[in-house]
């Protein structure tokens, strides 16, 4: 803020020296005013915006706030990982959501009875074969590669429970 100041005061300055002794007309006298006022304004914004993301960041909880797909969440699934096998839940939040929540490329959609039906139908030993090696657009494991074989079939449970 006092570099704000400082300019601000330079510029009255400069508004002065334009008003006192080159006495230019008394619109251009004002729009310097206008102008400083402006510049006042923008720093003060600016000034407060910082102060507002400083505080953001000072206040923020530890460790609380991980958004999947950041790399904190990565981090967070790997040093959180138990010496026994994580849940189908846990492991679906970490990993299935991002496509199966909004059935994105055609995954079917999670809790959908309809989608999953035909799914159902093709024997559940069929599905953890598929989520283990991928089947078209859907990757080996959904992408969670330290996830165990025993912990993607939880997670095919997990998600049929969800869907019968
Ligand atoms: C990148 C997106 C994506 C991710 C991540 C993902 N899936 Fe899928 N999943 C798909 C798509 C797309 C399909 C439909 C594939 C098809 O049948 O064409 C699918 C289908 C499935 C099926 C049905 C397979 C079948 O044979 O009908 C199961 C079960 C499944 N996913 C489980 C999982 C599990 C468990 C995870 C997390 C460990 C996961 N998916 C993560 C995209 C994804």
């Amino acid at each position: 803020m006092r570099a704000a100041c400082n300019w601000l005061l330079l510029l009255l300055l400069l508004c002065e020296t334009a008003i006192l002794n080159i006495r230019t007309s008394l619109t251009s006298s004002l729009s310097c005013l206008a102008l400083a006022v402006g510049m006042l304004l923008s720093l003060n914004l600016q000034a407060s915006e910082k102060m507002a993301q400083e505080i953001a960041e000072r206040t923020k909880p530890v460790g609380a706030v991980c958004i999947e797909g950041e790399p904190c969440a990565a981090q967070a699934a790997s040093a959180a990982k138990p010496s026994g096998p994580r849940s189908g839940e846990a492991i679906y939040s970490a990993s299935c959501t991002s496509c199966h929540a909004a059935g994105v490329a055609g995954a079917p959609i999670f809790g959908d009875v309809a989608q999953w039906a035909p799914r159902i139908a093709k024997g559940v030993e069929t599905l953890y074969a598929n989520s283990i090696n991928g089947i078209n657009a859907m990757p080996p494991k959904g992408l969670c590669m330290d996830c165990s074989d025993e912990e993607i079939q939880a997670t095919v449970d997990y998600m049929l429970d969800a869907a019968r």
